[in-house]
Order: C-alpha cells, then structure tokens, then sequence
C-alpha cells in the first residue's frame, strides 16, 4: 500500500438548534453582536447526548457508505477535547456501541486542530502497521465545559460530530501535512482545568472554558497562513492551483483575513459556521461531509485542510480528492 485514500465522509448534529436570539433570552448578548463579531446565526446543542453517542453516529453512517462491517475495520481515532470521560477513552465507547471488535482504539487531544493531527497520526499508523482501513472522528460536546453566564465565549461554540473513512490505496491522496504546536501560549485556550488536590483535601472539580479571544485571533490569522503557505510548498503546489481551503470554523473574519493575508478567492474557503457555529475537533469533519454532500468537492480536485486552536496549534493537511 502506498497511501490511504478518504473514501467515506459523514456528520451528525444534535436535533435541537439554539438561534442567537434564543441566546439573548439567558444572557447580555445580541444577534447583531454575534452575527458581526463571528459569522455564527445558530448552533446545534445537546440534550442528553454525550460525545460518544454523537461519534457512533457518524461510525455507522461511515461504515453504511462504504458497505463495511464494524469487524473489518483496523483502526478508530477520535479526535475530542470533550470527552465522555478521562477513560475509557471516547473511540473505545465507540467501538463497543459499533461492534468494532477488532479495531485498534484511542482518542487524541488537539482541541480544534484535532481532526487534522488525528488524520495525520492515523494515515501514519495505517503505513507503519500495514492497516487497511480506518475510523477518523472529531466529535465535541462543547456544551457541557462552558460557563452558560460567560458571554464571551458561550455565543461560540456548538456541539457536533464529523468523520472519514480511510482506505488503503495504491496512489497518491495525502500530498503534504504539517503540524505546528505552541505550548508557551498554552493558556490563550484553557478548558476543564484540573487543579492539582492537597491530600486528604482533594476536591473534584474543574474549570470552565476561558479563551484570550484577542491573543488567538492574532495568533491565527498570523500562523495559519504561514503554514497552509508552506504545507502547499512542500507538496510543490501553487497556492492557486489548489481547489478548496476547509478551514475550522472559529470566526468569519478569521477566515476572511486568512483568505486575503494569501491573496486567494474568499469563494474557495467553504463556510458553514453561520449554522453550527464552533465544533472544535468536529469542524472540519463536519465542513468536509457537507462540502461533499453538496458536490463542492469533485474526484481530482485538491483540498487544503486546516485546524487551529488551543494549544495553540496548527495543522495542515493537503488532499488530493
Ligand atoms: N455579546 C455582546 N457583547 C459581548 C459579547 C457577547 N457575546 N462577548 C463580549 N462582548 C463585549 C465585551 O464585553 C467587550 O465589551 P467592552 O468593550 O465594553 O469591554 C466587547 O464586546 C469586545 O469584546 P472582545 O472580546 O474584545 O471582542 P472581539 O472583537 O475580540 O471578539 C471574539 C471576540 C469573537 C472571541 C474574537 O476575539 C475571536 O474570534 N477570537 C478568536 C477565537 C478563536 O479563533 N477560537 C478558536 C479556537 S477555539 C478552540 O481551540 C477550542
């Protein structure tokens, strides 16, 4: 095998919708504020659902698609920042809701950089240990970390899930992937902290999320054009030739001045953030299914994927479809 092919995309929301003005019925806040600040109109939230009910969703459409049994699939990473629980880990409630028994499981924490790390470990691991096929999910319930009375960063985010299915294949689809990580910014994204007990006085507990807005709003649109730049060098693509940038959903304006920093088209950067909002690891996966729903996405064409967030990070990955 010389590389892994994407050959199955699916996303799952939670049914109930929380418009920005349903907001403003909890919180001081606007649509206007919201709408102008972000892009963001509205947001699937949960109720009841946690994240590893959303991710089995998206398993069982994936293996639906492809005509796969749960048994014949190698590997399961799920990309997450919200986990059901610190363990099992969310791919191993995963694989016993599917019946994937004879996958190799585990979760990996990239906050909103995490399905294109995820993509890159797993496309690794299928080359390395000769794997044929495999799970990559993002799934959040973002929902369940936020401070519902914190207005600067409860209008954010949404809960949702979004996967590929990966496949051994004998060319080339994969042609550049970069990471970048910056832990000396580590505390621009803090969500559910752990602070260390005092034995015997140890209480459990945890932090809401806490964002430096202003901090990560420079920080991206400053490093993600830098490496999307040289993700599409070290494939030896120019930047106009590539067809479309999937970029994470966090802010418009993110997007707009990434788009203009490279000089591109604002048409080849696909939005959906003015319906889910901020999905974190789900983002992409979630951007991805609907881009190849609605036919945006044809076979040949290249994609430029690209997460950033907490971390800080970044992550690049450049698909040939
Ligand atoms: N409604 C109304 N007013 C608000 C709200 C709200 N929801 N939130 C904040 N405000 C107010 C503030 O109190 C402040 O008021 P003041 O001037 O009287 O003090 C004013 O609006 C401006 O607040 P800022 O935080 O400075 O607003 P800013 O223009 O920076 O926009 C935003 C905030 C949208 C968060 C922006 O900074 C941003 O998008 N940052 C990047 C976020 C991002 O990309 N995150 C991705 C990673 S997330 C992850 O990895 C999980």
């Amino acid at each position: 095998m010389k590389d892994v092919k994407i050959t199955a995309c699916a996303k799952a929301l939670p049914e109930r919708i929380v418009t920005n003005d349903h907001l403003t019925q909890i919180m001081d806040t606007s649509d206007e504020w919201i709408r102008t600040r972000t892009g963001i109109r509205q947001r699937h939230l949960s109720t009841g659902e946690n994240t590893s009910d959303l991710a089995s969703k998206v398993a069982t459409k994936l293996l639906r698609q492809a005509g796969l049994a749960a048994s014949e699939l190698d590997l399961l990473v799920v990309a997450t920042m919200s986990p059901d629980s610190q363990t099992p880990s969310v791919s191993n409630l995963v694989q016993a809701q599917i019946g994937a028994v004879n996958a190799v499981c585990f979760d990996l924490s990239a906050a909103c950089s995490g399905f294109v790390y995820a993509l890159t470990a797993a496309r690794s691991l299928m080359l390395t240990l000769q794997k044929k096929t495999a799970l990559v999910i993002g799934a959040e319930v973002l929902s369940k970390l936020l401070d519902w009375q914190d207005r600067s960063t409860a209008v954010l985010f949404g809960d949702g899930a979004g996967g590929v299915l990966l496949e051994a294949s004998q060319d080339a689809h994969f042609l550049a992937q970069t990471l970048t990580s910056f832990g000396e910014s580590a505390q621009a994204i803090v969500a559910g902290a752990n602070p260390a007990g005092k034995f015997p006085q140890t209480v459990l507990q945890h932090s809401p999320f806490t964002m430096d807005g202003r901090k990560v709003y420079h920080f991206a649109t400053h490093q993600v054009p830098q490496l999307i730049a040289a993700t599409a060098e070290e494939a030896g693509i120019e930047l106009a030739q590539i067809d479309w940038f999937l970029l994470h959903q966090a802010n418009r304006r993110i997007i707009e001045q990434v788009a203009k920093r490279l000089d591109l088209p604002l048409a080849k950067f696909p939005m959906n953030i003015q319906t889910v909002g901020n999905t974190a690891a789900a983002s992409e996966g979630i951007l991805l299914a609907d881009c190849l729903a609605d036919g945006l996405i044809k076979p040949g064409q290249t994609v430029m994927m690209c997460g950033y967030g907490g971390g800080l990070s970044v992550g690049c990955c450049l698909v040939k479809f």
